[in-house]
């Protein structure tokens, strides 16, 4: 038997200010993005807004549904929307903001487990990380350079 140990890297960033300016912008249509989101059952507003090469932004919140498994995550929203409409594009970064309406959610909060396989498509697809920025409604910001962070020992189209 051989233990190993998988490590991932991560960024921490106090306020929004300490980020480059272009990230900033995408954290706010982030934030933009999740006042429009349709969550009338969790009450739990999710934003994402990814910048392609071409500077273009591209966003997505969720949209919930009663038969609640047909609702979709923000992110994945985000993502298909892209992959819809510019499928010849990279995405470069991804910023993720929540809002909880019943209390304040002053922790990053990272994408669930079905959003990082789907982020992990596009990245092998792209054939480039892309960096993913989250935050919470107040506090402080999460960075990871690549979807591959926050998925380790993932699966992918090379096992088919
Ligand atoms: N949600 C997202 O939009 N992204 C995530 O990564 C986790 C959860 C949404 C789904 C649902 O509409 C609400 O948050 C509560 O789970």
């Amino acid at each position: 038997m051989k233990k190993q140990k998988i490590e991932i890297n991560l960024e921490v960033f106090e306020t929004l200010s300490e980020l480059p300016e272009h990230i900033q912008e995408l954290m706010n249509k982030a934030q933009q993005a999740r006042e429009n989101a349709y969550a009338p059952y969790s009450h739990f507003r999710v934003g994402a807004a990814l910048r392609l090469s071409s500077g273009l932004i591209v966003t997505g919140n969720n949209q919930e549904n009663a038969a609640f498994p047909s609702g979709l995550c923000a992110e994945r929203v985000a993502v298909f929307n892209a992959g819809a409409n510019f499928p010849n594009e990279t995405i470069t970064d991804l910023a993720i903001t929540v809002r909880a309406e019943s209390h304040e959610v002053a922790e990053a909060i990272a994408p669930c487990g079905a959003c990082r396989q789907s982020l992990a498509e596009y990245e092998q697809k792209q054939k480039s990380p892309i960096a993913i920025y989250f935050k919470g409604e107040t506090g402080a910001i999460i960075k990871v350079a690549s979807v591959m962070d926050l998925l380790p020992l993932g699966f992918d189209a090379k096992y088919l």
